[in-house]
């Protein structure tokens, strides 16, 4: 009924042409249905920490039940919130903002799309990096932006340069997006590598900058996290940072994201949150109030062991003929290329042209769940998430040396 009227015109808006559901989402999901029908599927395709939200964090939200707060906020955020974010942003990244340049929103996805919503107009162009998290394309297409994608090379770390990122940027070019550490390569740019990248963007003042930071505090080896504002503040009024506490405060659920930048698009976010969501949720807000103002020590210690899976994950998948994995700096991804596997023959005898009949073969035929690379944007890649058991992962990096072997 829904997919056409008696003009056999469908019901649905034209704007929906726009965009995908999720691919991580779907993967997630089709996991999910295989499990139910009894196969012992491994998933490694989410996008979240599989530790436990911590206990004064889950208690604050509890406690904020008990005392009433469970009523509409202000729209952007509680004061309380936007203190602790202001002080957040002090203490961890030398930006000094006042509450007026915070926004909170239900998830950094909600906070992003509002920003994006608040900003383009049909035409403007957007500068993604790829690999990149499959949103932003889909959100700048809905919001009749143009996604400008630049490839990150492999050999680069998946990193682009100075040279790229002049090469993209036209007078229509209204953002870049940068992502560090990344999803899907969990890449991470030092502080050298964003002041070249901010030299650039100094020479092209139309161009404002939505760093997301979600993964900030997911990082190893001692590598020192720094944000574009910090690293140049001659940056600091044409960019937008955005940040939550769903990967570092295992919080996916919770829904809390936030971004901090020029009052006017804080203000015009507001507008639009106004007239969609209202307040994210009181109760969260309280929950987010104590991730950021209570103790941190669980961090380093999740992200030990974090380490330790993805040490064994990437060289699992390099002593596997046909796939090759970089280490990355940060996030729970790894981004192994799968182009040694393309133009084999499977044992049922179908052909791997790319990396998404190679994910549909380690999903129907050895059960693990990974997310293709085309869906971020790069050809002959996919992306495995190392959040689970470390007993999950092991049975499921068997499981891909088995199938590759298996390989003609
Ligand atoms: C790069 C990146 N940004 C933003 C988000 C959104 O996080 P949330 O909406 O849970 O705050 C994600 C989640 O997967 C992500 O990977």
């Amino acid at each position: 009924m829904f997919a056409s009227n008696s003009n056999s015109k469908s019901f649905l808006a034209q704007r929906l042409a726009l965009i995908k559901p999720s691919p991580t989402l779907a993967v997630t999901a089709k996991a999910a249905e295989l499990k139910a029908a009894g196969l012992d599927v491994i998933g490694l395709g989410a996008g979240e920490p599989d530790f436990d939200t911590p206990l004064n964090i889950k208690e604050a939200g509890k406690s904020a039940i008990d005392r009433g707060e469970t009523k509409y906020t202000s729209v952007d955020g509680t004061p309380a919130l936007k203190k602790a974010i202001c002080a957040k942003f002090a203490r961890e990244n030398n930006l000094k903002y006042e509450p007026s340049q915070i926004t909170v929103g239900s998830g950094a996805k909600h906070t992003l799309f509002n920003a994006l919503f608040a900003t383009l107009n049909p035409g403007d162009e957007v500068v993604i990096p790829a690999p990149y998290w499959v949103s932003y394309v889909d959100i700048v297409a809905f919001a009749e932006g143009i996604p400008v994608i630049i490839q990150g090379k492999e050999a680069n770390d998946f990193k682009i340069t100075p040279q790229d990122l002049e090469k993209s940027l036209t007078p229509k070019t209204k953002w870049l997006i940068l992502n560090s550490p990344s999803n899907p390569s969990g890449a991470a740019y030092t502080t050298a590598e964003l002041k070249e990248l901010a030299a650039i963007l100094l020479k092209h003042p139309q161009v404002f900058v939505l760093s997301d930071d979600i993964y900030e505090h997911v990082i190893y080896d001692g590598f020192k996290f720094s944000t574009i504002a910090e690293v140049e503040p001659k940056l600091y009024d044409r960019t937008f940072t955005l940040n939550g506490v769903s990967k570092a405060y295992s919080m996916t659920g919770w829904r809390i994201g936030y971004g901090a930048g020029p009052k006017e698009l804080i203000k015009a976010i507001s507008i639009i949150q106004s007239q969609s969501t209202s307040n994210p949720c009181s109760v969260s807000q309280a929950a987010a109030v104590e991730a950021l103002n209570g103790p941190q020590d669980f961090i380093p210690k999740n992200n030990e062991m974090f380490k330790k899976r993805r040490d064994f994950v990437v060289k699992a998948l390099n002593e596997t003929p046909g796939l090759s994995c970089k280490t990355p700096q940060g996030t729970f991804y790894v981004f192994p290329s799968c182009q040694g596997i393309i133009g084999k023959k499977t044992p049922k005898g179908q052909v791997i042209n790319n990396c998404t009949d190679f994910s549909n073969y380690l999903l129907e035929d050895a059960l693990v769940a990974v997310v293709q690379g085309s869906a971020f944007g790069s050809e002959n890649y996919f992306r495995i998430s190392y959040a689970t058991s470390d007993e999950a992962l092991m049975k499921a990096c068997e499981r891909i040396t088995k199938a590759c072997a298996a390989l003609v």
